[in-house]
């Protein structure tokens, strides 16, 4: 079992036996079991930049999934080796763009005669592809705690965006964050000839947003919102951006989590809170600050773990520990050189935004 004293006991000794040469990382949604060993935890941007700033790390173990590995694997240096726990820990958002869809939506743009004045932002939750895409073609990456920056920095550099794959945190960002209206977005769908866009549409756009999604923040509805307002009076609704639009808009607080941390931490004793965002994350919340008398639930009781996080459990990061002990280099995860000199240049952008 995932709580076996065994396995916690094997993990501790793997990772002791390793010392400096490891270093953990473990994004908020991981599972308890495997959070215990993080040596840190934070959302995306915080991962990126702390795997990046760990030289003498020879082994970054990466908790959580394939594009954060890519992306730590991009920031680090040639000589660390980023290890993911279990290969099949994707993503269904980030698989959503392929490198052909993009390069076939790029050349709608430019036969639209659009591109030259299109900046492209992508979301953090991409493939190494998408974002090597990115570099090429002047934009920035983007995570869900600074897509205004990234949106305010591309609107500078060009008229339009293409914002790839998230919709919904595209959508967010410029309604919410930067006042544009629904109508300045259209959404370009990889399914249908010319993305399901006229040239005079993508013309009239100032956002063009890539049709893709999370599947578990794309189950909040806005009756889970309503639901939870009626049930528990003056509770504060805190959600993720990944959340469809009429959610967010509902919504009192919104951010990356993060920033759903942070604002738990400073929320007064006595507040309740409706939080949308991954289960495993909420449940540790819950429990956390229920001590405090924080009362913590979650915003949809239907929706259930991203299954992918999921998939890193302890028994996986106890082989991985165990595998690197033994001078064994299992599951690493490499961007091909050319890959990452552009995927690296839009990184850079992104983590130099003011
Ligand atoms: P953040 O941790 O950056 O808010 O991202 C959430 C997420 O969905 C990662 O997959
Ligand atoms: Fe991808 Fe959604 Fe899971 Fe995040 S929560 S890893 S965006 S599927």
């Amino acid at each position: 079992s995932p709580s076996d004293p065994d396995l916690v006991e094997r993990a501790r000794a793997a990772k002791e036996k390793l010392g400096d040469k490891v270093f953990v990382l473990g994004h908020h949604y991981q599972r308890d079991e495997v959070i215990q060993f993080a040596d840190v935890t934070g959302d995306s941007f915080k991962l990126a930049r702390d795997a990046a700033a760990r030289p003498e790390a020879e082994y970054i173990v990466f908790c959580g999934v394939h594009f954060m590995a890519e992306s730590a694997d991009i920031l680090t240096g040639d000589d660390q080796k980023v290890v993911l726990p279990d290969l099949a820990a994707g993503c269904s958002m980030a698989d959503m763009a392929t490198a052909e869809q993009v390069a076939e939506c790029w050349d709608v743009l430019t036969e639209a005669g659009v591109a030259e004045r299109t900046v492209p932002v992508s979301y953090m939750n991409s493939s190494a592809d998408i974002k090597a895409f990115t570099g090429k073609h002047g934009g920035t990456i983007c995570t869900s705690s600074n897509a205004k920056r990234a949106l305010d920095w591309a609107f500078e550099q060009g008229e339009k965006v293409l914002f790839l794959p998230d919709q919904h945190l595209g959508r967010n960002t410029a309604v919410r964050d930067m006042g544009m209206s629904l109508d300045d977005c259209v959404v370009y769908n990889p399914h249908r000839p010319n993305g399901g866009l006229t040239a005079e549409q993508l013309r009239d756009a100032k956002m063009i947003l890539w049709r893709g999604h999370c599947s578990v923040h794309g189950r909040f509805s806005l009756d889970s919102v309503n639901d939870v307002r009626a049930r528990i009076p003056g509770v504060n609704v805190l959600v993720h951006p990944e959340c469809k639009h009429e959610v967010v808009a509902a919504a009192d607080y919104v951010g990356s989590t993060e920033y759903i941390i942070k604002t738990l931490e400073a929320a007064p004793a006595g507040s309740a809170w409706a939080i949308g965002t991954e289960l495993n994350l909420v449940r540790r919340l819950a429990n956390r600050f229920a001590p405090e008398g924080k009362e913590i639930v979650f915003l949809d009781k239907t929706v259930c773990f991203c299954s992918t996080m999921n998939r890193i459990d302890l028994p996986h990061l106890v082989w991985a520990l165990e595998s690197l002990a033994e001078g064994n280099l299992v599951n690493r995860i490499q961007v091909d050189s050319e890959t990452e000199s552009f995927a690296k240049l839009a990184l850079e952008r992104m983590l130099a935004l003011p």
